[in-house]
């Protein structure tokens, strides 16, 4: 698998902010990183790639320049917010765009905490990108999130490492942690307890020392392969060196709660994430609800899940995912236009949504528009798999968003 998005973005952040060279090994191939890369080369950051092997040399917490110009963050909302945090840090003036996808997603939730710690932004019609931010000096708040986003944690932390005193955040519902795992890796003064996560900011101690790091296999790819060997009958995969952190894997566990032939092999820890091989076989599924506290454990895995309903026994439900209409489509509306149009009975929902399972008929192949949503055309692709007759994606070439090789490794599997 290609290393982990979240993860890349957040190591090659930390290894620019950090003193000295870092090297990033099996970091993203994913555009999406490319984006963060650029903008971090842009603001004066060397940025040395081979292969996906990365070499940042570190500019210090205080070393970034002003661009020149907007830094473009494409499609990738994560590159957008974090960014954002450290950008408020900054004694300059920045602005940060994006393509019409992230043009139209929701910025207020990183905002009014970054202006709460002393930045200023402004944003178009004071809630979308582009976004103008003015750093200065900040201070710590002691901020609850009312999303569960790890996106909005992560854009406060950044910006506390640059606020005198400490800044605290609690996550009622708990989101991924990459942040707080990297941060520790890197140096920063930070601690948990239960559902809070508290970092010491600017003072004479405040530095990151560069790393060498791995970047683990990214489950939120893993899971459109894990899903193909779970309907192709016959079918079995191991896939090498997959992170799985527990507030990333819940994927894993409810596919284990329908009956999927899972199994995790050589699980061990590298640099804070939980690495292991997953080995996977062609199972009955159930089918089932997914829910509650759950959800963000496993958000991008969603689409795949939904588009599984139509090959388990008695369909899969989806509830309180309402985030998932504000990802780089609406992802409930896109996924219910789309499984329709393949012949798939689906109940849309403000929160989720109900695909009905085998009893309802099979599926049939059919013509898809993911809405350039990578997610939207890897999930619907994987559910055609199973359907009777040819399935034509339209600009399937949105998939590399995040998996760039994802219909090249996908035939490869499906030749063996
Ligand atoms: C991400 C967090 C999630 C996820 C996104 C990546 C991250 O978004 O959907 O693909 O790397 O922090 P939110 O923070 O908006 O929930």
């Amino acid at each position: 698998m290609p290393g982990d998005k979240s993860i890349s973005h957040r190591y090659a952040i930390l290894a620019a902010l950090a003193e000295g060279r870092s090297e990033i090994r099996h970091f993203s191939t994913a555009e999406d990183c490319r984006r963060t890369l650029d903008c971090l080369q842009r603001l004066g950051v060397p940025v040395e790639i081979a292969g996906d092997c990365v070499r940042i040399s570190g500019a210090g917490l205080g070393g970034l320049r002003a661009a020149s110009g907007a830094l473009d963050a494409g499609n990738s909302g994560t590159t957008m917010r974090l960014l954002a945090g450290v950008l408020s840090g900054q004694s300059f003036v920045s602005t940060l765009d994006g393509d019409a996808s992230l043009r139209r997603r929701p910025m207020r939730r990183v905002m009014e905490p970054l202006t709460l710690m002393g930045a200023q932004i402004r944003a178009r019609e004071n809630q979308f990108a582009p976004l103008e931010v003015r750093g200065g000096a900040l201070h710590s708040i002691d901020y609850t999130l009312p999303v569960p986003s790890a996106q909005v944690k992560s854009a406060i932390l950044l910006a506390g490492l640059y606020a005198a005193g400490e800044t605290i955040v609690h996550e009622p519902v708990p989101t991924r942690d990459h942040t707080e795992i990297a941060l520790a890796e890197f140096g920063a003064r930070m601690e948990r307890s239960g559902r809070a996560i508290r970092l010491r900011g600017r003072g004479p101690e405040s530095r990151l020392a560069a790393r060498e790091l791995e970047v683990p296999g990214d489950i939120s790819s893993a899971v459109f392969f894990l899903a193909a060997a779970l309907l192709l009958g016959d079918s079995e995969l191991v896939l090498r060196n997959v992170g799985l952190n527990p507030t990333r894997s819940a994927v894993l566990d409810v596919l284990d709660s329908m009956g999927a032939n899972i199994a995790l092999v050589s699980v061990h820890g590298s640099s804070g994430e939980l690495v292991g091989d997953i080995a996977v076989g062609h199972s009955e599924l159930s089918g089932g609800v997914v829910e509650g506290a759950a959800i963000p454990a496993l958000i991008d895995e969603l689409p795949m899940l939904a588009a599984l309903g139509p090959y388990t026994a008695r369909g899969i439900e989806i509830r309180d995912a309402q985030e998932l209409r504000v990802k780089e489509s609406d992802r409930i509306a896109v996924l219910a236009e789309n499984l329709r149009r393949m012949g798939a009975t689906v109940e849309e929902r403000l929160d989720g949504l109900r695909v009905a399972g085998r009893a309802a008929g099979r599926l049939r192949g059919a013509e898809i528009n993911p809405h350039g949503d990578h997610r939207m055309a890897m999930a619907l692709a994987i559910a055609a798999l199973g359907a009777d007759g040819e399935t034509v994606i339209r600009d399937a070439e949105c998939a590399a968003v995040s998996y760039p090789d994802f219909f090249n490794t996908l035939e490869r599997l499906l030749k063996r």
